[in-house]
């Protein structure tokens, strides 16, 4: 059953491919991101290629009114899969001393996901039928020392559509928090750490469509907290035993929190 998918952070990368994968299952859709142009763009090329309806909303989910404004926006229509994907690298809790900064991201990375959740699922409920993917990160599963603002607002998405999947589960709703690592998008670029990422190996980074079409895949079977790629999930399984948590966070994360500060 398709209806139309609402995606945030559509201008870009994982967001843009969510939006391409859905478009070509025969998804309407419903663009959310801050750039209009981009947005614009997504919107001409998508519908298009796919002729299915396409619209963008031009909305800054760090705004605590954006959901309402999506959700009224949206008030006649059928939304039946939601990707919360939006995010960005977040300012470092220490360091950063302007709170309303601090805010602001808990806004876009907890908060607007929550809001827009409490708004869409209901009526996923009602109709008996709906799709979730929540935007995570390995960074929820092995979180750095001193990173205290990205992994730990991961690791709420993790808790959040662990719940929520609990509650839906058997009403016909999928959700699923999606985890993956590296992945090439703009992501980097914008948070200035385009030296980081060319100072990583290349097996560490997957391309944006094998971590959407594999999260698509288990969303369909069921997968509620998913990490995408085979690297990582072997990373995932190993952390879970305290001893091989505590090796690959002397070797692998440690080296590259150390490249990181060399850069
Ligand atoms: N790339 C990775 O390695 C990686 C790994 C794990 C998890 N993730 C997660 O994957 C998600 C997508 O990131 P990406 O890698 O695709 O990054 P990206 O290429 O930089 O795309 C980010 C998207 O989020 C939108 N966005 C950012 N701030 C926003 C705001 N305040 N309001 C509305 N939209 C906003 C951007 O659009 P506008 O700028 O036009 O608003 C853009 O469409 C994020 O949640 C990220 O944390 C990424």
């Amino acid at each position: 059953m398709a209806g139309t998918a609402l995606i945030t952070g559509a201008s870009a990368g994982l967001g843009l491919e969510f939006a391409t994968q859905l478009a070509r299952q025969g998804y309407d859709l419903a663009l959310v991101a801050r750039r209009a142009d981009r947005l614009n763009a997504a919107v001409a090329e998508l519908s298009e290629r796919y002729g299915v309806s396409v619209s963008a909303i031009v909305a800054d989910l760090a705004d605590p009114e954006a959901p309402e404004h999506i959700h009224r926006q949206l008030a006649d229509t059928e939304v039946s899969f939601l990707v919360n994907n939006a995010g960005s690298s977040g300012p470092d809790l220490m360091a950063e001393r302007d709170w309303r900064k601090q805010l602001a991201f808990f806004q876009l990375m907890m908060t607007s996901m929550a809001h827009l959740c409490h708004l869409f699922i209901p009526a996923m409920v009602e109709r008996g039928f709906g799709r979730v993917i929540n935007l995570s990160s390995m960074s929820a599963r092995l979180i750095l020392a001193g990173d205290s603002n990205y992994g730990p607002a991961k690791s709420y998405v993790v808790a959040l559509s662990e719940g929520l999947a609990g509650a839906v589960a058997s009403q016909g709703v999928k959700i699923q928090a999606l985890c993956p690592g590296f992945t090439h998008t703009e992501f980097h670029e914008a948070a200035d750490m385009m030296e980081f990422k060319n100072a990583n190996p290349d097996y560490l980074w997957y391309d944006a469509d094998v971590v959407v079409r594999e999260s698509l895949s288990a969303l369909e079977r069921g997968k509620v907290v998913y990490c995408s790629g085979r690297l990582y999930r072997v990373m995932d399984a190993l952390v879970r035993f305290p001893p091989t948590r505590w090796l690959l966070q002397k070797t692998v994360v440690e080296g590259i929190a150390a490249r990181r500060a060399r850069n």
